[in-house]
C-alpha cells in the first residue's frame, strides 16, 4: 500500500490532475510488486516506493517538500522493520533528495535510531550519500503556497481540509507499507511537513509508533496529515495495539484507531494499514485521501 497524503484534495476535482496522482501511484505500487516478486523484501519494497514517491514533485516529501517559515525545505522520514522492530528516522534534514534511504542508513549503519538536522547531514556524508543543492527542491507553487501562509499567519496542512485554503494544498505527506510472502511487514514515511512550519518543528512522519510502524505480529501502518494528532494519539502503535489485545483485523483495527483519534483530538489525517495476513485498510478523517493498494498480489486499486 502507499499513500500520497490526506486532506481536501479539492484542486483533484481537475480530471488531469486526478489522473496524474492516480498514475503516479500506480506506477510505485507496481514497482513494489516487482520487487518482491524479483525476491526483494517488504523492507526493500517500502524503501523503493517511498524513494519513488519523494521523486515525484507532485507529493510533499523528497523533491516535492513544502517550505518552512524561513522559506527553507525541512524533511523528516522514518523506516520500520517488522521482524525484529529496528528503525531508523531523520529529521529536519535538508539537501538531501530521498530521506527515507538516510533514515535506512541510520537503522542499518549506526546504533541509533534517530539523528536530527545538522548531525543527521553529518551522518549523511560520513555514508556517502549525495548532497543535492537547494534549488533542487523549489518550484514556483511552493513558494506561492508559503506566500500565502504567512499572509493568513497560519501553518496549514499538506493538503488542507478548509475549503479556502484547499486550492493551495496539492502536496502530501508519503507513506508506504508492504508484506512480503515471507510474512515480513515494513513501513516507510516520509515528508516535507507542514506549510510554514516553525524552523525545528518535527512532525509525526519520524517519530515510531506515531506516524510510522511495523511488527510481524501485528501491521504496518503509515500516517499522513496533522502531525501534532498522531503523536498525541501515537496512532500507528495504537492500531498495532488494537490489533493485538483486542485480536482485531486490519479493516477493524482501523477503524478502532481512526475512532480514537477522532475522539481524543479531532484528529485530521488518515492511516494505510496491512495486518499479518496480508489484509489491506484505510482510514481518514479528511475528505479524501490518495492511496492505493495491491492486496495478496492481486489487482492494483487507487483512490483518492
Ligand atoms: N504528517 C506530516 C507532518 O505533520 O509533518
Amino acid at each position: 500500500m502507499v499513500h500520497g497524503g490526506a486532506g481536501a484534495l479539492d484542486n483533484v476535482k481537475d480530471d488531469k490532475i486526478a489522473f496524474r496522482y492516480l498514475e503516479s501511484i500506480r506506477r510505485i505500487l507496481e514497482h513494489g510488486r516487482d520487487v518482491m516478486e524479483l525476491g526483494g523484501s517488504a523492507l526493500q519494497a517500502v524503501e523503493a516506493c517511498a524513494s519513488l514517491l519523494e521523486d515525484d514533485p507532485a507529493f510533499n516529501a523528497g523533491c516535492g517538500s513544502v517550505l518552512n517559515e524561513n522559506g527553507k525545505v525541512e524533511m523528516d522520514a522514518a523506516i520500520m522493520d517488522g521482524r525484529d522492530l529496528s528503525a531508523g528516522a531523520i529529521a529536519a534534514v535538508d539537501n538531501i533528495a530521498n530521506p527515507v534511504q538516510l533514515a535506512r542508513l541510520v537503522m542499518t549503519e549506526s546504533e541509533h535510531v534517530m539523528l536530527i538536522s545538522e548531525g543527521a547531514m553529518r551522518f549523511a556524508d560520513h555514508c556517502g550519500m549525495e548532497r543535492v543543492p537547494e534549488d533542487y527542491f523549489y518550484t514556483a507553487d511552493r513558494v506561492e503556497q508559503l506566500r500565502k501562509a504567512r499572509l493568513k499567519h497560519k501553518v496549514m496542512l499538506d493538503h488542507d481540509d478548509t475549503e479556502e485554503d484547499s486550492e493551495d494544498q496539492k502536496y502530501g505527506t508519503i507513506g508506504a507499507i508492504a508484506r512480503d510472502p515471507k510474512g515480513n511487514l515494513a513501513a516507510a514515511t516520509s515528508t516535507g511537513g507542514i506549510v510554514n512550519k516553525r524552523m525545528g518543528r518535527v512532525g509525526d512522519s519520524p517519530i515510531v509508533g506515531a506516524g510510522v510502524y511495523a511488527d510481524n505480529e501485528t501491521c504496518a501502518v503509515s500516517a499522513t496529515g496533522f502531525g501534532e494528532d498522531f503523536m498525541r494519539t501515537v496512532i500507528s502503535k495504537t492500531i498495532s495495539d488494537f490489533m493485538l489485545m483486542k485480536d482485531l483485523d486490519a479493516k477493524q483495527a482501523t477503524a478502532a484507531g481512526i475512532e480514537y483519534l477522532v475522539r481524543k483530538v479531532k484528529g485530521r489525517g488518515g492511516v494505510i494499514v496491512i495486518d499479518r495476513d496480508g489484509k489491506c485498510s484505510s482510514g481518514f478523517t479528511t475528505k479524501k485521501m490518495i492511496h492505493g493498494w495491491i492486496e495478496k498480489g492481486g489487482e492494483t486499486t487507487c483512490r483518492f
